[in-house]
């Protein structure tokens, strides 16, 4: 069953890197990335767990919490996890759950069977601090993702929660955003001091509310 975006993230106990992980408990009040990585010893798995190791910081400053998943494991990702570090510069920082059953996997539907029937693709779970998904990415196995695309996301993920705001094309934390169209020109007048410049009236832009 597909996990579509306002769904509650399945929960799962899985073993990881860093013991036992409960997943919505694990979670707590932060937001989180679930992320899937076809199979340990790999060279763009190894390339990505090492970005994301060293963004670690960037991730904390937004209250998000990472978790990869492999399916292999655990004694294995201990062993790949000094090869990370070896080639990459950065440890693994985060945990990385172990698979082998491929449990939390099929939960999460990251097998594609059209693509391969056994590893997963490079699937990537936003998740809120209500437990629900907010986005859904899904990259093939020979594509490394870009993490911060991950991170711009989760700007925008965060600020449209709390704000009556949309971000458009290529925004970036900090750029003008959009105000939404369920706005009147006299709430968003009310809500956006600065002002807001209507290129259309459908096309309101105001300076980012939050900065
Ligand atoms: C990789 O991480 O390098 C990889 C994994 C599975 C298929 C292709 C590439």
């Amino acid at each position: 069953m597909a996990i579509r975006l306002g769904d509650v993230a399945p929960d799962f106990t899985a073993p990881s890197t860093e013991g036992e992980i409960k997943f919505h408990e694990w979670l707590g009040n932060s937001w989180g990335v679930l992320f899937s990585h076809p199979k340990d010893f790999t060279p763009v798995c190894t390339t990505e767990l090492g970005r994301v190791a060293k963004l670690k910081p960037e991730f904390a400053k937004r209250n998000v919490k990472v978790l990869g998943l492999s399916v292999d494991p655990v004694s294995d990702h201990v062993r790949w996890a000094r090869d990370i570090e070896e080639t990459q510069g950065a440890a693994l920082n985060f945990p990385l759950l172990g698979d082998p059953e491929r449990k939390v996997a099929t939960l999460y539907d990251m097998i594609h069977p059209n693509a391969n029937d056994t590893l997963t693709v490079r699937s990537v779970f936003i998740v809120g601090p209500d437990k629900k998904v907010k986005l859904t990415i899904t990259y093939p196995a020979s594509t490394g993702r870009n993490f911060d695309e991950i991170l711009r996301v989760i700007d925008s993920l965060q600020l449209t929660a709390e704000h009556k705001v949309a971000t458009p094309v290529d925004w970036k934390d900090g750029d003008d955003v959009i105000v939404v169209p369920a706005l009147s020109d006299e709430e968003a007048k009310a809500r956006f001091p600065k002002g807001f410049k209507a290129i259309k009236p459908y096309l309101r832009v105001t300076p980012q509310p939050n900065k």
